[in-house]
């Protein structure tokens, strides 16, 4: 059984079919998704029509999810998330939207032992940046192993002895957990990378073999940048894709 676990697609059509083209992913068996459909990109309705056929196994919702689905104002949005999520709301289809407000809230216990969230295990929004934060979210964490998303930063925290140290994921990070260790991990996003690099990124977890692999993959950012331009949505949507910040 290999889990495929993904985060932050953002309407990018373009990476996220790149995704579902990686070798790793052909060969998963489950999909996991950790929240953030859609926002700041330009192809709401084609990300959302296009996860729906994917049958991912298990999601959460993100907080563009729940602006985009009304379930929430976007009056705390900065002002380009903000103007993005307005304009996405428009575009996204009726049947799209039901689909977005159904979204469970995190966190979601898969198989009583993989804990999913999008922002920490306590609070879907609350960001984790720093090992003092990820130890409050190790606290309400109920499995030895959760992914979260939302800051869109591929990192692992491991906790062992009340202890917790921070590992930044990068192109060769394969690790076989250890049984007494406990992981927080951040695949990183799809649609819109952070960590001043623009590939797109996953985690692969292997349960039998306790393994974790790190993912990345190029896809055709102009393509997305073009679209984003000519829909009229903020210039910094369509450069921060290419410098990965
Ligand atoms: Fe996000």
């Amino acid at each position: 059984m290999k889990y495929l676990i993904f985060s932050d697609i953002h309407s990018n059509l373009e990476a996220f079919e790149a995704m579902l083209e990686h070798p790793a992913a052909r060969k998963a068996s489950r999909f996991l998704f950790l929240g953030d459909l859609v926002g700041y990109g330009p192809n709401p309705n084609e990300v959302i029509n296009r996860f729906r056929r994917l049958n991912v196994s298990t999601q959460v919702r993100g907080n563009h999810d729940k602006v985009v689905a009304d379930l929430e104002s976007s009056s705390l949005f900065n002002p380009v998330a903000a103007f993005s999520a307005e304009w996405s709301k428009i575009q996204v289809s009726g049947d799209n939207q039901t689909f977005l407000k159904q979204l469970p809230k995190g966190p979601v216990v898969v198989e009583r032992f993989i804990t999913l969230c999008h922002g920490s295990t306590f609070d879907e929004d609350y960001y984790v940046f720093s090992n003092f934060e990820a130890a409050e979210s190790f606290k309400f964490m109920e499995t030895a192993i959760g992914f979260f998303g939302h800051t869109h930063f591929p990192i692992m925290y491991l906790m062992r002895n009340d202890k917790i140290q921070s590992v930044p994921l990068n192109e060769n990070t394969h690790i076989r957990l250890d049984p007494n260790t406990r992981y927080l991990i951040n695949p990183g996003s799809i649609g819109q990378p952070r960590d001043k690099n623009p590939m797109p990124s996953f985690v692969i977890f292997d349960p039998g073999k306790r393994e974790i692999q790190f993912k990345r993959f190029t896809y055709d950012f102009r393509q997305t940048q073009k679209k984003i331009r000519d829909a009229g949505l903020p210039e910094i949507l369509a450069s921060r894709i290419e410098s990965g910040i």
